[in-house]
């Protein structure tokens, strides 16, 4: 695990895109595995600026989503296929064409049976490159939460009450409004992709950050698995390092 500390959100957001940037354009075909959450937001406006700038495309990329919510309305602005859509599609803002987002489809007959050939989806295609990933102030990625499988695959969960209330502010701060239900990559999805970028910024994340750069692995806190990756960047600003015990030796290390 790589762990970088910067100053401010923008900063982790700056190293974030630059991540994407090289990978694109040393592997204009890339699979990339992209999450929603506000965290990678000012890295999404980083690559659409660069983008417009002439600096990088995502035309030739395809992009999977890690997961989505069961039972929202198709056009309602939180489905987070539309957000994706929103960031890195609508108007050119990256090149990504909509058919090459792909993303967990929660409204399926049988979600199961969509959960699994997503899972397979990605298989075919070779697996994912480089997975952007936040975190959840429990500790969750994707929205594999606390109690699952450490081997999970894509899946049909249920949200936690504290995860259903940290997504209130996205459905008029009103809880009941958010969908108790979702389709995520496992953990074990997770884990399969080539490269993993993990972004966590705020006061809210310092709890969790530091379980997963110092906890024991464990299902209470799932990002933990990563520990167990051999390619995980950890980017985090001030006030999600907080809590970091070995803080000094990781700048040491990122800076040599
Ligand atoms: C949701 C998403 C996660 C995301 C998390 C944190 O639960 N499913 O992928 O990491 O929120 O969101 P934020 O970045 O807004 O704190």
């Amino acid at each position: 695990m790589r762990i970088g500390i910067f100053p401010s959100a923008s900063e982790c957001a700056t190293y974030a895109a630059q991540m994407l940037a090289d990978l694109v354009a040393s592997t204009p075909t890339a699979v990339l595995g992209v999450a929603t959450g506000s965290t990678p937001e000012p890295t999404y406006a980083l690559l659409r600026a660069a983008h417009a700038a002439g600096e990088l495309s995502f035309a030739e990329c395809e992009a999977f989503a890690l997961d989505e919510y069961v039972g929202i309305d198709a056009d309602h602005p939180e489905r987070y296929r539309n957000v994706l859509l929103r960031h890195l599609v609508t108007d050119d803002a990256t090149g990504l064409r909509a058919e090459n987002l792909h993303t967990p489809d929660g409204n399926a007959e049988d979600p199961h049976a969509a959960a699994l050939a997503y899972d397979r989806a990605i298989a075919e295609r070779g697996g994912v490159d480089l997975q952007i990933l936040g975190i959840g102030a429990d500790g969750h990625i994707g929205f594999n939460e606390p109690g699952g499988a450490l081997v999970s695959r894509t899946h049909v969960d249920v949200l936690t009450h504290q995860t259903r209330l940290d997504n209130a502010r996205f459905f008029d701060g009103d809880i009941t409004k958010v969908p108790t239900h979702c389709v995520t990559q496992g953990l074990a999805t997770i884990m399969s992709a080539k490269k993993i970028l993990l972004i966590a910024t705020g006061d809210a994340k310092r709890a969790a950050v530091k379980e997963l750069c110092e906890g024991g692995v464990s299902a209470f806190w799932p990002a933990t698995i990563l520990q167990m990756h051999e390619d995980v960047t950890v980017l985090v600003d001030e006030a999600a390092a907080a809590d970091l015990a070995l803080a000094d030796f990781y700048r040491e290390r990122w800076e040599n």
